[in-house]
């Protein structure tokens, strides 16, 4: 069995394909190393991977059609994808648009065409976002639920990379789960997520932005959970007959982010400076994810409250921090 990570040098990938290689399976890992966040915190991540037998690596833009056939022609034994690799962030599709256009949208159509071609191909996996809910206030979010109501650029990339995912399991039979991902967290994580930026400003003595005074509920979801998550699926691809699904992965607890805050200065002994600032209008108000789905799949449970889940990023964080 040999799987392919894309976004290998990200945050999930690279937890994800350590958990591969600690699995015994050879893992090959794809990533673009672009500066859209500190690159030596994606260099660090992959000089771990390169660290463990099974794993080889190729920097490439999942953009690139020509880049990515080289990978494939060379790689035809590839079994399973999980297809990570994306330009990430809700906030900064107000930025970069077209970046995100680039890499969610021609990037995913790019990794359908090159997997559609690979003979021992069993499943694609590939990351959507608990994003594509939208202005939806039917909580849980059910995979039923109704998703046409993107608040975000972001999101509505996402939600074409479903649809694109759909047709290419209706046309050619790829077999393919695409996971709703709701705020992931934890060690190696992504420093523009609040949780992280938050950590910095608070060691920093610097102030943070709480929207809505912290109001906002978000589903805050372990990475550990997450990965178990990820590989409980990929054993699980879809039957022939209905070749695409996707599912909800989420911690299943809806938490108000001053909650979070409150977490993150006990275990960082300081307290924060808060400013706050009414909700922007790409945050949705509230994420909570319905996990029956995947939990009748693969028997996910996750089982890392954020009160356990913050100690240990900030146990990482503080590590990192002194050494970079
Ligand atoms: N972390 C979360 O809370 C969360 C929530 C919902 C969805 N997701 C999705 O999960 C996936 C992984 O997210 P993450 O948090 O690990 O983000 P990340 O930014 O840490 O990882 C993504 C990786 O993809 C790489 N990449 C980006 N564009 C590329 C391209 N065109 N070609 C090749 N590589 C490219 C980046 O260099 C990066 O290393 C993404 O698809 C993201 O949209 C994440």
């Amino acid at each position: 069995m040999t799987v392919l990570v894309t976004g290998a040098a990200g945050f999930i990938g690279y937890h994800v394909a350590e958990a591969l290689l600690a699995r015994g399976q050879a893992v090959i890992g794809l990533d673009n190393l672009n500066p859209y966040y500190d690159v030596r915190l994606k260099q660090a991540r992959l000089d771990r991977l390169r660290a463990k037998p099974g794993f080889l690596f190729y920097q490439c833009d999942i953009s690139d059609r020509t880049a990515v056939a080289a990978v494939f022609d060379r790689h035809d034994e590839i079994s399973e994808i999980v297809h990570l690799a994306a330009q990430a962030g809700v906030r900064h599709s107000l930025v970069d648009p077209y970046s995100y256009v680039q890499s969610n949208v021609m990037g995913h159509l790019v990794m359908l065409e090159a997997a559609r071609r690979l003979p021992a191909l069993r499943h694609f996996v590939y990351a959507s976002t608990s994003s594509v809910y939208g202005a939806n206030q039917d909580l849980p979010f059910r995979e039923t639920d109704r998703v046409d109501t993107p608040m975000s650029l972001y999101a509505a990339t996402k939600r074409a990379d479903e649809l694109m995912s759909h047709a290419y399991a209706h046309l050619f039979g790829l077999r393919q789960t695409g996971l709703r991902f709701f705020t992931v967290y934890g060690p190696w994580g992504r420093p523009d997520m609040a949780y992280f930026s938050f950590a910095r400003a608070i060691l920093a003595g610097e102030p943070i932005t709480l929207y809505d005074g912290g109001r906002l509920k978000r589903d805050f979801t372990y990475i550990d959970d997450i990965v178990a998550g990820v590989i409980g699926c990929l054993a699980h691809p879809p039957h022939e007959g209905v070749p695409a699904r996707v599912l909800n992965i989420g911690n299943h607890q809806c938490e108000e982010v001053r909650e979070l805050v409150a977490l993150l200065e006990q275990a960082l002994g300081r307290a924060a400076i808060v400013r706050s600032e009414p909700r922007p209008p790409m945050d949705v108000e509230e994420t909570f994810a319905d996990v029956d789905a995947i939990g009748a799949l693969t028997g996910f449970t996750p089982s890392t409250p954020l009160a356990e889940g913050i100690p240990r990023f900030v146990a990482w964080f503080r590590a990192w921090n002194g050494s970079s």
